[in-house]
């Protein structure tokens, strides 16, 4: 596996493979690597012909808009790179901070526009031009042919498909469904933040979104099984930031079910935010 640690180094690595026909698949990541990576990488691996693959590891500090966040964000360089080796990346990127971000930086960022208003967007300001305005640099820097995100983080994925097309990158788009641990609750790298109680409690937000799909599938109100969930996890003692349903493509709240549609939910467990969604079809 080749360890990328700058600019330069990356151009080389291009360089090498400069009149090779094999395509490119990369999956961005900010590190702290789980199953829920693992899947993105071997889902890269599966692609015929099987592509190189790029794994880049990058805390990128635009899109968080909290500084604690980003200080406490778990960093396990070494631990990553053992997984990748075993899983048999082609390459890691790992760029210093300024090196994706110098002190020159102009301030140019990606509107990622509507799509980004809601939800995460809402919760976090500017956390969705900061995640835009990086990819894009890695896909500028990286020049895959594909690059793969997973449904956990539904509402990146959606925008990075509409900062893809609305901007006309040369890379496809590949989403990968949500790695789960066995009780359902969905991988992520700040489970571990997570205490004993919390984390026994935590597999309640899947088994909210499956039983709401199942009502509202059945026909129940949807303003009605929202509310019931909301209030099932509150008293289960959770804070709620939304549990809601929308549709799958604008993420707009849909009041009743038709067609293709997310319920999608946040929600602070002691000192972590968690996230998830189940995608629901008539
Ligand atoms: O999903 C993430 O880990 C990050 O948002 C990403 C896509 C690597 C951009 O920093």
């Amino acid at each position: 596996m080749r360890q990328i640690t700058d600019l330069s180094q990356l151009a080389q690595w291009q360089a090498e493979f400069a009149c090779s026909t094999q395509p490119l698949a990369f999956v961005p990541t900010m590190g702290n690597l789980h199953a829920g990576h693992l899947a993105l990488l071997a889902e890269a691996q599966a692609l015929n012909p099987r592509p190189r693959t790029l794994v880049s590891i990058f805390v990128n500090p635009l899109q968080f808009n909290d500084a604690a966040d980003l200080a406490r964000y778990p960093r396990t360089l070494d631990d990553d790179l053992a997984q990748l080796r075993h899983a048999g990346t082609d390459a890691v990127f790992v760029p210093p901070v300024d090196a994706l971000l110098p002190a020159r930086d102009g301030g140019v960022r990606i509107d990622p526009g509507a799509l980004a208003q809601g939800w995460e967007g809402a919760a976090r300001a500017g956390h969705f031009t900061g995640m835009a305005t990086i990819v894009a640099k890695l896909f500028h820097l990286i020049r895959p042919q594909f690059a793969l995100f997973g449904e956990k983080d539904i509402q990146q994925l959606i925008i990075v498909q509409s900062m893809v097309r609305d901007l006309n990158f040369p890379v496809n788009i590949l989403a990968v469904p949500t790695q789960r641990a066995p009780d359902g609750l969905a991988l992520s790298s700040r489970n571990r933040f997570l205490s004993d109680t919390e984390r026994a409690l935590a597999p309640q937000i899947y088994a909210q979104l499956t039983a709401s799909a199942e009502a509202i599938i059945r026909g129940e109100a949807a303003d009605l099984v929202l509310q019931r969930a909301r209030a099932q996890l509150t008293s289960a003692g959770f804070i709620v930031d939304y549990f809601a349903l929308c549709d799958a493509a604008q993420l707009q709240p849909m009041p009743h079910f038709s067609g293709d549609a997310i319920l999608l939910v946040a929600a602070q467990l002691g000192a972590v935010r968690l996230i998830d969604n189940l995608r629901i079809s008539p």
